[in-house]
Parts: structure tokens; sequence; C-alpha cells
């Protein structure tokens, strides 16, 4: 079940980063403003600023991650925070105490942004309802309904190589069904008033007629990838399937619907492709097409670096409005 909860300080400022679909344009272009600031060529010295120098960071992440960890990692150092990686299978929440009672002993020792993962729906909305009023709470991935980092990246990606979206058909190939990273990416591009969204994958996994206002429904891989401007790949979840049955064959899988280099001659000659990671190379997506020259993967890592320094930037304000208020 989904949790409202306000994003925004009294002051209009972003204060928790939970879902794209409730934040105005406004916000979404400040976030994607700052991160063009804090990006540096890969090689060259990284992007430093001591906005959170004296500020607490702690990363809880409950579901596994390597891109989204390591990088709010780096962006909360880079800005000179103190960064806690709570190791959650060697903590106290693998003896019964619940995720509340964990945040609220790190508030104790004056954690000031919690970042958190987990595979229920609500958890860091819920959260986000009972920190103190100074503590911030930013969704590093919500069971499959929000990813809004990922949605930045995403769309940042999208811009730099394509520049404005309105014009663009962006193709979403997959397990479109059980992805938080298609949810915020439709949220993003929907803002920016994308010129067509389609969703390829087999009907099974796509998702219900209700979900991803808009957006059109391919069940042929051929179809879906025809003039297509940005071919966004996704990993078939296997954590998220209810029946272990309905999990699709990997041999399968690839032979309809893994991205080919003879499939990609579909899209358009300068179509750009795009995967959020972890991949599974031969099942959704070939060598050749991930490691080939349409590919943006990498510069997918190295733009959420730069996303999610500028989100811990901008909720900045919000803490420093927050402690100078209650001093
Ligand atoms: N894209 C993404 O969320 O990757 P991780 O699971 O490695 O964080």
């Amino acid at each position: 079940m989904t949790v409202d909860v306000e994003q925004l300080n009294e002051r209009g400022e972003l204060r928790h980063l939970i879902n794209l679909g409730l934040l105005d344009r406004e916000h979404l272009d400040a976030i994607l403003s700052l991160a063009t600031r804090y990006l540096t060529p890969v090689g060259a010295s990284a992007p430093r600023d001591d906005i959170l120098k004296g500020r607490t960071v702690a990363n809880l992440f409950f579901e596994a991650s390597t891109r989204t960890r390591a990088s709010f990692e780096l962006a909360a150092k880079r800005l000179r925070a103190d960064v806690l990686n709570l190791d959650v299978n060697m903590s106290s929440r693998a003896k019964g105490e619940s995720i509340m009672d964990t945040i609220f002993t790190l508030q104790a020792m004056q954690v000031d942004i919690f970042v958190v993962r987990d595979a229920s729906t609500g958890v860091p909305a819920r959260i986000a309802q009972q920190v103190a009023p100074h503590v911030c709470v930013l969704n590093a991935g919500e069971s499959d309904v929000s990813h809004p980092t990922q949605g930045l990246l995403d769309l940042l990606t999208i811009q730099r190589h394509k520049g404005d979206v309105r014009e663009l058909c962006v193709a979403i190939v997959g397990d479109v069904k059980h992805s938080r990273v298609a949810r915020s990416a439709h949220q993003a591009l929907t803002k920016f008033g994308v010129g067509e969204l389609r969703l390829v994958g087999p009907a099974e996994l796509l998702p219900d007629d209700d979900a991803f206002e808009k957006a059109v429904r391919v069940t042929e891989l051929a179809d879906g990838l025809r003039g297509a401007d940005v071919v966004m790949a996704l990993r078939v979840q296997r954590e998220r399937f209810a029946e272990l049955d309905d999990i699709p064959d990997p041999q399968e899988y690839f032979r309809r619907y893994g991205l080919t280099e003879e499939r990609l001659e579909l899209a358009r000659r300068d179509a750009i492709v795009m995967h959020p990671g972890p991949m599974n190379r031969g099942v959704e997506i070939d060598s050749a097409v991930a490691d080939g020259p349409q590919s943006v993967i990498q510069e997918q890592v190295t733009n959420g670096l730069a996303i999610r320094m500028a989100v811990l930037a901008l909720i900045h304000r919000h803490i420093r409005g927050a402690q100078g208020a209650a001093v």
C-alpha cells in the first residue's frame, strides 16, 4: 500500500525524496540543474563540496544494492558528511527490532539523513512521517513502487544525449510489471512531456492497464523497438515473483526478448541503450549491446552519483533551516 507523505517543508523546500509523481517539475529541474554542476568527466578529479560538513548520513539497505548504495555513500562523502553504512544482517533488526526503533536509535546518534531501501511498499514514507523535524529521508528503492534517484538519473542521461524529451520515443523493455525503475522513469518522463513511452515485453510482465498513464503496451519486441530513440532494458526481477514457476526460462526469454545488435537495428540509428543495472547478460541484453557504441549504461552510473550529490545538497537547506529554528 502506498503511503502519502509531504516531501516539501513549509517553505516549499525539498525535505524528503520518496516519490517523483508527487513533486512538481520545478523541483525535478532544480535537482537536474544542480547535478550537472556536480558532473565531471571520469578520470578528472571528483567534484567536492563541504555543504554537508558536520552532518551525518545513514545508509540503510534492507535489499541488495551495488550502484545506489555506493553512489549515495560517495555522494555524501564528497559533500563532507559523516557516513554510516549499517550492516543490516548484523544489526538488531535481525533480533526482531522494528525498523522504527532502529531509526530512532540512529536519530539519537544525530543522524540527519536516512537513505532507505526496502522490499516492502511504504517503508520510506512511514519513516519520513515519524522522524524528527530536521531529519530527511531519501528513498533508495521501494519494492516495485519507486526509485526516485534512478528516475532522475535516467532522465538526466536521456536529456544529455537527446535534449528535449517531448520529441522522443522511449521504449522500456522487459519486466516492467515488477520494476520500480520503470515506474520512476515513467513519472519523470511524463512530467517533462515525453513524446511516446512504450512498455515492451511479454503480456504477463507488463503492468495492469490502470498503471503507467498514457504509456503504450507492446508485446512484440520488434514492434516495440521500431523507431525508438531510447531503449531501456530491464532485468527480470526474480525476487519479486509471487510464484517461482512464473519466472521465465532465461534462454527462452533471451530468444524472444533479449536485446541483440540485430534487433537494435530496428530502433533509430542514433538510439541510445540504457540499463539500470544489475544486468543479466545473455538474458535481457547481449554483451555486444551492453558494451557497444550505443550503450550509455556507464554514463547512467556517473550521472547517478551527480544526482545523489544534488539531492543531498538540496535537502541540506531544510536541515539548516529546521536546526536554525530549533536553536
Ligand atoms: N539500479 C540500481 O538500483 O542498482 P543497485 O540495485 O545496484 O543499487
